[in-house]
């Protein structure tokens, strides 16, 4: 058996500009010297398909948590660490379930597609009014639909949205671990908990509590003693965070992708239904997350022996290029049979809560985007988020004809 602190394992420089926008040569590179693991600067990188499924549904072993973040900027004792510590994300348990299912039926797949309507909704407003640009930086644009989305389903006005989108933005670039981040994220935090206790007092002083929606659920669960008040806010918090920018990113690369492929893009305007399968391959192509855990306690995992309290980051975009089970990884084939067995939702207890939701409003998202976008070429450079974190692009300048 091999002890993983011992082994000479390939080093993947995930902070380097070169591998953020293309990751796929220097796995491939590490995939010579070790078929599943390699190293990073905070501790192991989890790259095949059957690693990253497995540790990630390994609930036992490893526990998902956020200790490295308050470590690394050293905030023990704030609210901000608090956040980080007791989010839904981070539990485990009895405590996990919980908190999940204090929200969980407003995320069920008939409940995603009852909000198709809102979703349309959302994404003709934006285009009404960014469309007749004829240019702009498609990630910007990305970026309001899924929080404005989120908003509709909480009950909570898009009106806070300029208000908390930088702050959220902050919060989440700080999963890179960039020390300058620290102050700026620390500040955010500010806004964003002004935002849910705000947005929460403003429900209750109202003293109509509706069930459409969520937040109203949501304090419904509180009184019922379901959730505390702490508890209550910092959900509605994880809602606005997890349900913005994942989607976003994920948006922001399928329009990247079909920018080459403008016959498939052209099908996404003609059939909603085609537009599922581009999402799932793109789903498959792009995993954006990267998924965090820390050995609960010494660990073997096939052959290699794990001590308690090492990280462990289950990359979810290399795990779609593993050969073995997507063949021609690198190619991006919306016919693909198999691309729904895509990891990007992650495996286990914290599988991703907003799965059908998010699979929904970015088929609903992209077959109105290429309904009004018409032949969009890329006019600018493109730029990118740190690969660890949450992937994305950060800028996608676009020229288009406005239909
Ligand atoms: C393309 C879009 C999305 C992707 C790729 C994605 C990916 C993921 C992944 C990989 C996880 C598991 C993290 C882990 O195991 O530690 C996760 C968790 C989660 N996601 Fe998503 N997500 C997306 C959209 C959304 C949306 C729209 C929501 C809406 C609220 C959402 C809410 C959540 C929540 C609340 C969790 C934590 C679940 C738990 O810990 O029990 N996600 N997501």
């Amino acid at each position: 058996m091999n002890v993983a602190s011992e082994m000479s394992l390939p080093f993947l420089p995930v902070d380097s500009p070169d591998l953020t926008a293309n990751p796929y040569p220097y796995v491939e590179r590490a995939r010579a010297e070790h078929p599943w693991l390699a190293r990073f600067a905070e501790g192991y990188i989890v790259h095949s398909y059957k690693a990253v499924s497995e540790l990630l549904a390994d609930d036992e072993n490893l526990l998902p948590g956020f200790g490295p973040v308050v470590e690394f900027y050293s905030v023990h004792g704030t609210m901000w660490a608090r956040f980080w510590e007791d989010m839904l994300p981070s539990v485990s348990g009895e405590k996990h379930k919980r908190l999940r299912g204090s929200v969980a039926h407003a995320f069920t797949p008939r409940h995603a597609n009852q909000v198709r309507p809102l979703m349309r909704k959302v994404i003709t407003e934006l285009l009404d009014e960014w469309a007749p640009k004829g240019a702009f930086d498609f990630v910007e644009f990305a970026s309001l639909f899924p929080i404005s989305v989120m908003c509709g389903l909480l009950g909570v006005s898009t009106e806070h949205v300029p208000r908390i989108r930088s702050a959220l933005e902050t919060h989440i670039l700080s999963l890179s671990l960039d020390p300058a981040l620290k102050q700026p994220a620390l500040a955010g935090w500010e806004v964003m908990w002004r935002f849910a206790d705000d947005a929460v007092k403003q429900r209750e002083a109202s003293g109509t509590l509706d069930n459409d929606s969520l937040l109203d659920r949501m304090i419904q669960s509180k009184d019922r003693g379901d959730l505390d008040e702490i508890e209550l806010r910092f959900m509605l918090l994880v809602l606005m965070l997890a349900g913005f920018d994942t989607s976003r990113n994920m948006l922001g690369f399928i329009m990247k992708t079909l920018l080459e492929r403008l016959d498939t893009y052209a099908r996404c305007a003609e059939e909603r239904e085609y537009c599922g399968k581009v999402v799932e391959e793109a789903l498959r192509y792009y995993g954006i997350a990267t998924p965090y855990r820390v050995a609960a306690r010494d660990f073997t995992y096939q052959d290699v022996r794990f001590r308690r309290g090492e990280v462990l980051v289950c990359v979810t975009a290399l795990a779609a290029q593993d050969a073995s089970v997507f063949p021609d990884p690198s190619t991006f084939d919306p016919a693909r049979e198999n691309s729904h067995r895509n990891v990007a939702f992650g495996r286990g207890a914290h599988i991703c809560l907003g799965q059908f939701l998010a699979r929904t409003q970015l088929q609903e998202g992209l077959h109105l985007i290429a309904r009004r976008l018409k032949n969009p070429v890329l006019s600018g450079a493109i730029g990118w988020k740190p690969f660890i974190g949450a992937w994305g692009l950060s800028k996608l300048p676009i020229r288009f004809e406005a239909a």
